[in-house]
């Protein structure tokens, strides 16, 4: 027998399903309108960062041609993104850029946070909601934890720079797509550029393979050393690996891997 639901079941379903945010009043039929978004990769261009594979790595998987920095809302983000001559101007550049289509659905653009001049820069996945409603990057639960393990190894946010690979709240805190990471690539590469660290941490898996163009697990890629390098440096910067913070609230256990991790980027730091 049919049953009917009110109107607080139906939300209450959506909630759970993980809808969470209203976009329009009226529905729109995407098959119709819009075409497919493209399937290109994350890393984009041929001369994009890369790193040098380790000898225990697979080789990066085959993927379709990527875009070129001259092609469609990617080259029009190359260039915005070049054009920025400080981590400042980059800010303004990307509060004006309209080419990623999670802008419209977010509260802030999350942009950065810290010292732009410092000597170590972590880039993270994708703000979530608290972010989106701060337009800082970390800030919620996971950035709380992050503070607070970074903090043990004598950094706090006026000694590194912190963002991530895409700039927007992806709605209902799904993962950014590819497309919109090749989209937002451009800015993070310029954004590495312009604080030219001496260190640069992916913060999780979706950070290390674009950053790294490796598409393996964080547990075979954390405690390793690549060299990151792109055309606007003059010389590759030493970039690792960590677990997301998110991770390590759901798997306490491997804090104790992370705790090393972290042991190894002070040791390193130091060093430089
Ligand atoms: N997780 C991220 O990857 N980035 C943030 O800014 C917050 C949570």
């Amino acid at each position: 027998m049919e049953r009917k639901l009110t109107p607080q079941q139906v939300l209450q379903w959506y909630i759970e399903a993980g809808v969470d945010e209203t976009i329009g009043d009226a529905a729109v039929d995407r098959f119709r309108t819009s075409p497919a978004a493209p399937a290109f990769p994350v890393p984009a261009p041929a001369d994009w960062p890369t790193a040098a594979a380790g000898p225990s790595l697979p080789p990066a998987p085959s993927m379709p041609a990527p875009l070129t920095p001259s092609e469609g809302a990617v080259g029009e983000a190359y260039r915005a993104a070049a054009a920025a001559t400080s981590v400042e101007a980059l800010r303004r550049v990307l509060e004006g850029f309209d080419g990623c289509a999670l802008k419209k659905t977010a509260t802030n653009l999350v942009f950065g946070d810290g010292n732009p001049d410092a000597d170590i820069l972590f880039i993270g996945e994708a703000p979530g909601a608290e972010e989106d409603r701060r337009g800082i990057p970390f800030v919620g639960a996971s950035g709380q934890l992050l503070d607070r393990m970074l903090a043990s190894i004598g950094l706090d946010r006026s000694r590194f720079f912190i963002s991530n690979t895409v700039f927007w709240r992806p709605p209902g805190n799904r993962n950014p797509t590819t497309g919109e990471m090749a989209i937002c690539m451009p800015f993070v590469g310029r954004l590495i550029e312009l604080v030219n660290p001496k260190i640069l941490v992916a913060v999780g898996g979706p950070a290390a393979s674009s950053l790294l163009a490796q598409n393996v697990s964080v547990s075979r890629l954390r405690g390793r050393w690549f060299p990151y390098s792109s055309p606007g440096l003059a010389r590759p910067i030493e970039a690792t690996v960590i677990y997301h913070p998110a991770f390590l609230l759901r798997s306490p256990a491997q804090k104790r891997a992370a705790w090393q991790d972290l042991i190894g980027i002070k040791r390193k730091l130091a060093s430089l």
